[in-house]
């Protein structure tokens, strides 16, 4: 394992020891399918998280594993429970009541944080204003912006409040399909600059604004497949993508543009809908300003 330093990402994650599938409130959801099987799923998605675990620690990661809450299955997705930018976090409000639980969970979590020092500020959105945290607001270190999803669960109205929390470009991308109900799901922006993506999944008028801000050379299509595999549903740390078993046409693509694929087994999760970036909470990210004034 590297050593991970204080200048290691620092990731979060949440233990899966209350996962399970019991609702249906995205079209990858199959609890007829976990309840079948969830003596089996139940291990093989400890055994998932395990990998993903010591995957992100040998990439050089530093991981810290909060647990989870009996009734919030849902929990393991630290990706939505907020966005945290130079050591400021603003929680989640989700849009479903199956998962509103955990924002009660995760509002303590960041006080704790806080407490400890891993953050400086934790904020609120207004009440009413749904965001679902870091899935549907990700963090583009090459170009200093975000990008918001917004339709299917996150408000419009929460990329005017991202950005005037967090002093940042905060660009909306409208989501047009159920399967991509989360912007993770199909719009990943990579370290060297690229942006693996699945272009169906957004409005025309916002795959416009992708291309002619990205340059088509430096955007990689994901197919329907790729999708379905959750594969742009990926965790992209320097040169190292760890993401759910590949399509081999993704792999070549990818390793064509000097990555390296590490896969994990996390299919218990995409049962509920979520891969491994879903199951990630960078809270080391900071932007360009903050960056250069940090001691
Ligand atoms: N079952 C969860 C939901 O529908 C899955 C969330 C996955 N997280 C993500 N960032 N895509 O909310």
């Amino acid at each position: 394992m590297a050593d991970p330093s204080d200048t290691a990402p620092h990731i979060l994650l949440v233990d899966p020891a209350h996962f399970d599938v019991h609702y249906t409130i995205n079209p990858w959801m199959q609890p007829q399918r976990w309840h079948a099987e969830a003596g089996a799923l139940g291990r093989r998605a400890r055994a998932g998280f395990d990998a993903l675990v010591d995957t992100l620690e040998r990439i050089g990661c530093r991981v810290s594993v909060m647990p989870g809450a009996p009734g919030l299955p849902d929990m393991v997705f630290p990706a939505n429970a907020a966005v945290v930018l130079d050591g400021r976090a603003l929680l989640a409000r989700f849009r479903h009541a199956e998962r509103q639980g955990e924002e009660a969970h995760f509002a303590e979590l960041f006080e704790r944080l806080r407490a400890d020092g891993l953050l400086r500020e934790v904020g609120r959105l207004p009440p009413g204003c749904v965001q679902e945290g870091a899935g549907d607001c990700i963090w583009d270190a090459t170009r200093g912006q975000f990008w918001a999803g917004w339709g299917p669960r996150s408000s419009r109205i929460a990329a005017d409040r991202l950005a005037a929390f967090f002093g940042q470009p905060v660009v909306p991308l409208e989501l047009v399909t159920d399967r991509a109900y989360h912007l993770d799901v199909c719009f990943a922006p990579l370290c060297g600059g690229e942006v693996l993506w699945y272009p169906p999944a957004l409005s025309m008028e916002s795959r416009a604004r992708v291309i002619a801000q990205v340059g088509a050379d430096r955007l990689i299509a994901a197919n329907e497949d790729e999708l379905a595999r959750f594969n742009v549903n990926a965790v992209n740390v320097g040169r190292d993508i760890v993401m759910s078993p590949c399509a081999p046409r993704l792999r070549t693509l990818l390793e064509g543009r000097g990555y390296r694929v590490h896969e994990v087994d996390v299919t218990p999760f995409m049962l509920a809908g979520g891969g491994a970036f879903c199951m990630t909470l960078r809270l080391d990210r900071q932007s360009p300003a903050a960056a250069g004034i940090a001691p």
